[in-house]
């Protein structure tokens, strides 16, 4: 049985419903504050909980023959995370101790997380790999390094075992369309220019179009949510084998501009999108591109969305049939 904190979260559901179809059992713990308890609904067992509560961790630690623990929960605007801080290190940093100390109450040894390229703060090289130093910029990024520093002091200490997955932009649906990216409110940008296209929203403002890139617009790396899900199956058959902890970035190797975002999704949909130009956001570096060659390498990961367009494919399909 493999504990799922926020599961019901969107990266998490699509993890939750990629590992119960290749057999895994799998229990979620969500507190449901930005989760979808139908996200789950027939791939996992779902307790309603906070991740920060000792006793419910241990009730369940008792009651489930818990294995390993992937752990998605936490709270990711960045801009909320400048304005309350103290949200975000409490929930982000402090719960995660909570369910780390629960795991060695318990004696449960492995452990994935979710990272992000946030840690990495603005790019000295492109593409950016593991060894680029990390000096995130707001305490949302803060937040994820200290569990990284967390991870590395708990291994040292008590043979804790750990995957840290440094994400970069989480993107699409199940390609089925039954389930997908559903935040309230929503900041990212494909979803938001996919709501759009629909009509859900007037325009999709474009922050900074006099950046240093081909189209004067930032540059992301956009992976696809089933290939994150997949590295995390393969993460955890690499711990589960002995394999030594490690930390590695997902993403596609490759940049999309704000603009060509734009411009696919136009495609996908058939429909104008109106776009409103504004100033730059502070605090957003002009390109972030992944190296992923280490997982690669070392995981054997295989993403299998490398045509931006087939992924906003997956997302429009939910877009535009979502269920909750
Ligand atoms: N979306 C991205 O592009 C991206 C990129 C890098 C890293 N990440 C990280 O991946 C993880 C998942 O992100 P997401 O986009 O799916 O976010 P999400 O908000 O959809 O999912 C997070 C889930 O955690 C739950 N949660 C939060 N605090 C909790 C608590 N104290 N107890 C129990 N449940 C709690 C929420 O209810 C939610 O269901 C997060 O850790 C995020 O920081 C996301």
């Amino acid at each position: 049985m493999i504990l799922v904190t926020g599961g019901a979260g969107y990266i998490g559901s699509h993890y939750v419903d990629y590992a119960h179809k290749k057999g895994s059992e799998i229990v979620v713990l969500d507190n449901l504050v930005y989760g979808h308890a139908e996200a789950v609904k027939d791939s996992a067992t779902l307790i309603r909980g906070d991740m920060g509560d000792p006793k419910l961790l241990d009730e369940l630690f008792t009651q489930y023959k818990i294995e390993a623990v992937i752990h998605f929960a936490a709270y990711a605007y960045v801009g909320e995370s400048v304005k309350d801080p103290a949200k975000y290190y409490k929930n982000n940093t402090v719960c995660t101790l909570a369910v780390l100390d629960a795991m060695l109450r318990h004696n449960v040894n492995n452990f994935i997380f979710s990272s992000s390229c946030a840690t990495y703060g603005n790019p000295h090289y492109i593409p950016m790999d593991e060894a680029h130093p990390q000096d995130p910029i707001n305490p949302y990024g803060e937040t994820k390094f200290f569990v990284e520093k967390i991870l590395k002091a708990y291994s040292r200490a008590y043979g804790l075992k750990y995957t840290a997955l440094r994400y970069f932009n989480a993107v699409g649906a199940a390609p089925d369309g039954h389930i997908g990216e559903s935040h309230d409110p929503e900041t990212h940008l494909l979803p938001l220019i996919l709501q759009t296209a629909l009509g859900k929203r007037d325009s999709i403002s474009v922050f900074g179009t006099d950046y240093d890139t081909p189209d004067g617009t930032c540059i992301r790396d956009y992976i696809h949510i089933l290939d994150i899900a997949q590295a995390h199956d393969l993460a955890m058959q690499r711990l589960q084998s002995g394999g030594e902890s490690a930390f590695y970035n997902l993403g596609t190797e490759k940049g999309t501009s704000v603009r060509e975002a734009i411009v696919a999704c136009e495609k996908v949909s058939g429909k104008p999108i109106k776009v409103k130009e504004e100033p730059r956001r502070e605090g957003d570096p002009p390109r972030l591109v992944a190296s992923a060659a280490k997982a690669k390498s070392e995981l054997g990961w295989k993403p299998a969305y490398d045509d931006f367009e087939e992924i906003i494919r997956t997302a429009w399909e939910w877009e535009t049939h979502r269920r909750y």
